[in-house]
This record gives C-alpha cells, structure tokens and sequence, in this order.
C-alpha cells in the first residue's frame, strides 16, 4: 500500500517552509510596507514592483477550469523541469534512494538525479519501445522511490501501453511519474483523471509545447493533496514570476487557437511521413503520437550535417541506446516542412 509517510524525506517531513511576507498578510491593505520592494514601481509599461502570487491562485483556476483536476491537486513549476527536481528533493535521500528510468527517455529525468546524488537505475524498453515490466520489477528495491514514465515518449514519439502503467501504479508503492508532455497531440487519454484512484501517481504536464509557451517556463504536475503540498513546501517561494502567471492566464483563455495549430500540427506530421517514406536513405519511421517524429537513415550524421549546412536544425539522437541511425525531427509549420523535404531531397 503507498503511503506518502514511507516515501517522503524525513528532513522534508520536518520542515518548516519560508514563510514570505505575502503569506503572513492576506487581505485588502492599501499601503504595503512589508517585502521591501521599490514602492514607486518599476521602469516599464507594466509594474511589477511586487512579488507575485507564491501559490498561482489565478492561473491555477484556470488550468483547473480547463482540465478538470482542482486547484489543490495542482502545482506549478518554472518548466515541468522544476517538478521533476523537486520531487527528486522532496522523495529521494541523496546516496541512499534510487529511480528507475526506462531508456530512451527525456534526459532531464537522469540529469536530476545525479545532481541529487540519487542512482538512476535503467531498464531499457524493448525494441518497440514499451515497457519491460518484469525488468522493472526486478530493479524495485527497498530504496526505489521513483519510476517515471513518460508518454508520448520522447525522443521516440509513441505512447506507452496504459495497461502497463497500471500495473505500475496498482503495485508499485512509490511514485509513478507520468510525464505527459506531449500529450495534447496524442490519441490516448491523460491520466490526470485517474488521480483518485492512485494516490501514488504524478502527472506532468507544460505549456511549453502545444501552448507555445515554452519561454515562459511553465509545468504542472497534477497529484493527490498531499503530495502537492509537500511540492509547494520545498519549491523557492516565488518560483512563477509575475510577467509569466499574467501572460498564462491571458494564453490559457485561447483554447480554440491551440487546438487548431494541434489539429494542423498532426495533419502536417503525417504529411511529413508520407514525403519521408519516398527518400532513398531513410530507413524507417516510428509512429509518433507527439510533435516530432523519429527517423531511422542509413547516415545519420550526413543527414544531420548538410541540414545545419542548410540552416535546418534537427536533433541527433542516433548515439542514444535503440535509436540507432535515428534523426529526431519537430513538426514544423507547413512552409518548414517544405523546406526540410526540397532540402532533404538533395542529400546525396
Ligand atoms: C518529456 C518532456 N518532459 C518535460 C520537458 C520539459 O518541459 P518544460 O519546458 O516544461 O520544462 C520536455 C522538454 O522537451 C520533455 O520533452
């Protein structure tokens, strides 16, 4: 049975958070002399003299609004990057604790753990990229805190079985990191609606992809009360700056535009496959259910070269374990896929 009390640090149990000026006082003031900000205001347009909502209450109904999940069962990051640190702070004690990650994933997860000093224990997914179930089970051990998961995956675009996450969340007692960036732009449905029926489950989510807002930093993870609230406990207290909640809740009022540039994102994905398929050197392209798609070519760093030659840039991923050969291509907007297909028509 997961019990957050088994996970959790003991030093994280018995902490006292910062207490900033803001939580002290709540309430209608009119003359603020308690957080030593420059009370004339700020050299621009817009003020932002003031420190900013530690708990993001507005852009958090919002989001609420939209996915259907309350605000308490949701905690913004500066970038889903910062959830994935903070859980690593919050669960892992550092030397002792261990993760498991499922490679080839996104890096961010084993970055975290070595600057936390944590062991990231990898079990490879098989090579149509789901998971080794029996491998996992045989790494758990008595110190694994975490197992991530993230789906879509990236860099190899498909979705892992959610019979499999299941059977994760149903017996691992631990956390079971979903990591759903992409998740806007593919056919299976979101976990975060399984949130009460597994205590032990962490949803991640950003608007830096199909919101297009990736230089705002925002990520979210979605989770029981009680686990939010000890993520809200170890963040810096003002982690989501005043520019980024205002813009977010102004973005997060264009839903439609999002979900045209999503619908015309996949409608060009599969363009691009189509045109890809006809080139003499690429090998092989695995079904994306994400933004970008994975492509296996006889030349790797031909391909990659004479496209920065070009001024196209891809990402290189044929060095990583079971992408071998493998190119790692965002969908771009239609007149970008146009000039990635007449220029990869040229290579030679
Ligand atoms: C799977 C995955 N998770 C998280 C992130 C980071 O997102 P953010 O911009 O919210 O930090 C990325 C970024 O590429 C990603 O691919």
């Amino acid at each position: 049975m997961f019990n957050i009390n088994n996970i959790l640090r003991e030093n994280i149990k018995n902490l006292t958070p910062y207490s900033s000026a803001r939580d002290e006082f709540q309430g209608e003031a009119s003359v603020f002399l308690d957080a030593n900000e420059n009370a004339f205001g700020s050299p621009l347009e817009d003020q932002y003299n003031r420190y900013p909502d530690p708990l993001q209450y507005n852009v958090k109904m919002r989001l609420s609004e939209i996915k259907g999940v309350p605000a308490r069962n949701i905690f913004l990051g500066n970038g889903s990057d910062e959830a994935i640190d903070i859980l690593f702070r919050s669960f892992c004690n550092p030397g002792v604790d261990n993760v498991i990650l499922v490679p080839p994933t996104y890096g961010m997860y084993e970055v975290s753990a070595n600057i936390n000093d944590v062991k990231a224990k990898k079990v490879s997914l098989t090579t149509d990229y789901q998971l080794n179930l029996e491998g996992i089970s045989e790494a758990i051990d008595e110190h694994t805190k975490m197992i991530f998961i993230c789906s879509p995956n990236n860099p190899t675009g498909n979705s892992i079985n959610r019979d499999d996450i299941e059977t994760l969340l149903a017996n691992f007692d631990g956390l079971v990191v979903v990591d759903e960036a992409y998740i806007n732009f593919s056919r299976q449905k979101t976990f975060i609606q399984e949130l009460t029926e597994y205590s032990n489950l962490v949803v991640l989510q950003t608007l830096s992809k199909a919101w297009g807002l990736a230089g705002l930093r925002i990520g979210m993870a979605f989770a029981s009360e009680e686990i939010i609230e000890v993520m809200n406990k170890v963040k810096p207290p003002y982690n989501i700056n005043e520019a980024s909640q205002q813009l977010a809740i102004k973005a997060l009022a264009n839903v439609d535009q999002v979900n045209e540039w999503i619908k015309e994102t996949l409608a060009q994905r599969d363009k691009l496959v189509l045109k890809l398929k006809d080139l003499d050197f690429v090998l092989d392209i695995y079904p994306s259910d994400a933004n970008f798609i994975l492509v296996k070519t006889t030349d790797p760093k031909g391909v990659y070269n004479f496209l920065v030659k070009k001024g196209i840039i891809v990402r290189d991923r044929s060095k990583i374990d079971l992408c071998e050969g493998s190119l790692r291509i965002t969908v771009g907007t239609p007149a970008e896929n146009e000039i990635l297909i007449d220029t990869l028509k040229q290579f030679k």
